[in-house]
């Protein structure tokens, strides 16, 4: 049969082109994202934004089919439907759509993509290793192990199938939506491939050929959904252990910091608070009153973060765990039993959170919980979904309506959905969510920001860290940490100040630490150990205007927070493996010490001129410099000609009470835009908030307020250059001359 290719527009953006019985769809979405499949997975389980562009895209069929997608991208198909994009004239995405039977692995379809030698491959989220994954093989399948972790765990906490590769010279990205396993060969077994294997024969994928790292991460980003506008005060420091047991040892953790000047925002309850480890209840004997607790804190600004597991009690008495027996909301075994396994409260049973009445359930229950007992924030944990019996067999029956859902389909996509059962548990008090897990997949973060579960307190899961938590950034984990100090194991004294000056603009930080280990709060070693941390966290507190601002491009822009230096140095290939470095927006360059008894490394400082934070010694870029740092000192390099936004002297972030805005100003030149809102509530979606516009050039400074809907509590302007202090009047125009 001799084969010819036949296409038409089933919309006026989704193309199917046709070679004898095969056929291959192409929808063109916004952003230069293009979603490609042959055999299209379920998509009802979670959402995607799939805004449709309408672009102009001129097609020349013949032998092949070429089709034009401006910006010197064009896509040729053959008649056997194979196809490859190339840009400029020259290829660099070639993929081959290869069914089961030609994939070589039962019950998975390959999408094997040709590779040079020295491709890059990034993304997949909570993985722990370097930034560049290639050479290594993976799994998406939500895990939980504890001793983990090294480049040799194929699969964490997290399922984030997107990568972003950079090949042939050019960067693309790709993400893969199905909730169903996929394994990641990125050129282990034959460094020349890349082969993504997707159960259950699925050939389906967004390919975004945006041209930087920036604005295809933006792009995906923009159709698996912006990350939620966090809290100001969720910027702030966060204490927590497993377990503060009681009352006593919640009061005293607030002392111990009022006591030493430390400053803090949350502090986190784990497991003991709950009434034998039954969610959603209190242990009234270790917690006589947490309402009581969560006003005293309160009144110092502290407040109350409580954990909650996926997992519920097996037990009658027990209410929720009642209701969803009598609902049949919970997991059932083949037999139509209900599927019992073990977690911390024992005999444990796991709901169906994707059921919109069990899920509406949970909501009311969380309302209540958090309104009863003072609470600001919820944790969630255990939701890969994990049982100690081992892992949940796969065809255990989740469906809910008529939908039937098997746990094989169910689990990558079980902790989101509990997630949003409590992301907007706070709405009624006219406040931001606080919702953040361990298990997640890419659409997680409009529902909950996460951390990346049990590290332990070894310096090479210091070192770990930041690769980590960049690749989470760039696959839309955009808010993200680690615990501090590490979770198990002990931690020393050095190994808590280095993590701590290494991940201090990190967004999300927490000091936390398991059962029986070594307690590494700030003030637990000793005197020198408590004073460095609080100088860390003074400085954290001073840049958080600057974190703020990031915080609101990422959840309207799909901007990441921290990012690793290619991102904003694309060009620049010394930043394609740079592990130990990350930039914080576009003007802030870390580079600590992640080593112990180290006190010196080389950093590299991308072109242009820096400048150290700390000396203000200005230094040429393009090259590595070799910079000795004490046991107080790390690395931090300013961008020249920016601006950088500060608080000063803050030991909790109240925004109502700061009057003091700070402009840090470096190099002759430079503009920044400010925003500013109440920090807390939902009015800026009704448009409450300010937008200044800061510039200083020739020696003078100004600062313009162009948007004035939130009642701003500034009332100075305080300039610093070169060392130097101005100071002014908060008004709707204001001059500073910079003598
Ligand atoms: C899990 C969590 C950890 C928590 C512990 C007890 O291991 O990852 O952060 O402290 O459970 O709740």
């Amino acid at each position: 049969m001799i084969k010819t290719l036949k296409s038409h527009f089933e919309t006026p953006s989704h193309l199917v082109v046709s070679s004898g019985r095969k056929k291959l769809h192409f929808v063109f979405l916004a952003n230069k994202c293009i979603h490609i499949y042959t055999k299209e997975c379920p998509k009802d389980l979670f959402e995607l934004d799939e805004a449709i562009e309408t672009m102009l895209i001129s097609i020349t069929n013949g032998e092949s089919m070429t089709l034009s997608l401006g910006d010197d991208v064009a896509c040729i198909i053959d008649k056997n439907l194979v196809f490859r994009f190339l840009r400029n004239g020259k290829e660099f995405f070639a993929p081959l759509l290869q069914e089961e039977s030609q994939s070589g692995k039962e019950g998975y379809s390959r999408i094997r993509i040709p590779i040079e030698e020295n491709a890059k491959i990034y993304g997949l989220g909570d993985k722990m290793a370097q930034l560049n994954k290639k050479g290594y093989v993976y799994r998406s399948w939500n895990t939980d192990d504890p001793s983990h972790q090294d480049e040799q765990f194929m699969s964490l906490y997290k399922s984030i199938n997107y990568l972003l590769l950079r090949d042939k010279g050019v960067f693309y990205g790709l993400y893969f939506p199905s909730t169903y396993r996929y394994e990641y060969d990125l050129g282990r077994f034959d460094s020349r491939h890349a082969d993504i294997y997707a159960e259950k024969g699925f050939l389906d994928f967004y390919f975004f050929y945006g041209e930087t790292p920036k604005s295809i991460t933006s792009s995906y980003s923009r159709l698996i959904g912006y990350p939620y506008f966090i809290r100001m005060k969720m910027l702030g420091n966060q204490q927590s252990r497993w377990s503060y047991e009681n009352e006593a040892m919640v009061k005293d953790v607030f002392k111990q910091y009022k006591k030493n000047r430390l400053p803090l925002d949350y502090i986190h309850m784990d497991i003991h608070y709950m009434d034998g480890y039954r969610d959603l209840t209190i242990d009234k004997t270790r917690f006589p009153n947490v309402k009581a607790l969560s006003t005293e804190l309160g009144k110092g600004d502290v407040e109350l973060v409580a954990i909650n597991d996926a997992g519920l009690k097996l037990d009658d008495q027990y209410e929720l765990c009642a209701t969803c027996q009598e609902k049949g909301w919970l997991a059932k075994n083949e037999d139509g039993s209900t599927y019992v396994g073990r977690v911390w409260p024992g005999d444990s049973v796991f709901p169906s959170y994707v059921n919109p009445e069990c899920r509406a359930y949970f909501h009311q229950k969380a309302i209540e919980f958090v309104t009863e007992n003072g609470i600001s924030g919820i944790w969630n944990d255990m939701n890969e979904p994990f049982s100690f019996t081992g892992e949940l067999p796969m065809n255990l029956d989740f469906s809910f309506g008529d939908r039937k859902l098997l746990h094989e389909e169910y689990h990558n996509v079980y902790g989101e959905t509990m997630c949003r059962c409590y992301t907007d548990v706070f709405e009624g008090f006219n406040r931001r969510p606080y919702c953040f897990t361990r298990a997640a997949m890419a659409t997680t973060p409009k529902y909950a920001f996460a951390w990346n579960g049990d590290n332990h307190s070894l310096w090479h899961h210091l070192v770990l860290s930041i690769p980590q938590i960049l690749s989470c950034s760039m696959s839309n984990l955009m808010f993200d940490g680690v615990d501090i100090g590490g979770f198990g194991s002990d931690c020393t004294k050095e190994l808590l100040i280095r993590w701590c000056e290494a991940n201090i603009l990190m967004p999300f930080f927490r000091n936390h630490s398991s059962l029986y280990t070594r307690s590494q709060e700030p003030y637990a070693f000793d005197q020198e150990c408590t004073d460095i941390y609080r100088e860390y966290l003074n400085l954290r507190y001073r840049f958080v205007p600057y974190l703020y601002d990031l915080a609101r491009k990422m959840a309207t822009r799909g901007e990441t927070i921290v990012r690793p230096l290619f991102f904003n140095y694309p060009d620049d290939e010394k930043t394609y493996e740079i592990n130990d470095e990350y930039m914080v927006g576009d003007d802030v360059l870390m580079a600590p010490i992640l080593g112990q008894g180290q006190v010196a490394r080389a950093v590299y400082l991308p072109r242009g001129v820096w400048i150290d934070y700390f000396t203000n010694e200005r230094i040429e870029g393009g090259r590595f410099i070799l910079k000795e740092m004490a046991l107080d000192e790390t690395g931090i390099y300013i961008r020249e000609n920016s601006i950088i936004p500060e608080f000063h002297d803050l030991l909790h972030l109240n925004k109502k009470k700061i009057t003091d805005i700070v402009f840090h100003l470096y190099g002759e030149e430079g503009t920044y835009e400010l925003y500013e809102d109440d920090g807390n509530s939902l009015n800026y979606k009704k448009g409450e908030y300010n937008l200044y516009r800061a510039c200083f050039k020739d020696g003078v400074f100004t600062l313009e307020c162009k948007r004035n809907r939130y009642r701003s509590p500034y009332q100075r302007v305080i300039v610093i250059k070169d060392g130097c202090t101005y100071e002014a009047k908060m008004e709707a125009k204001v001059e500073v001359k910079l003598s």
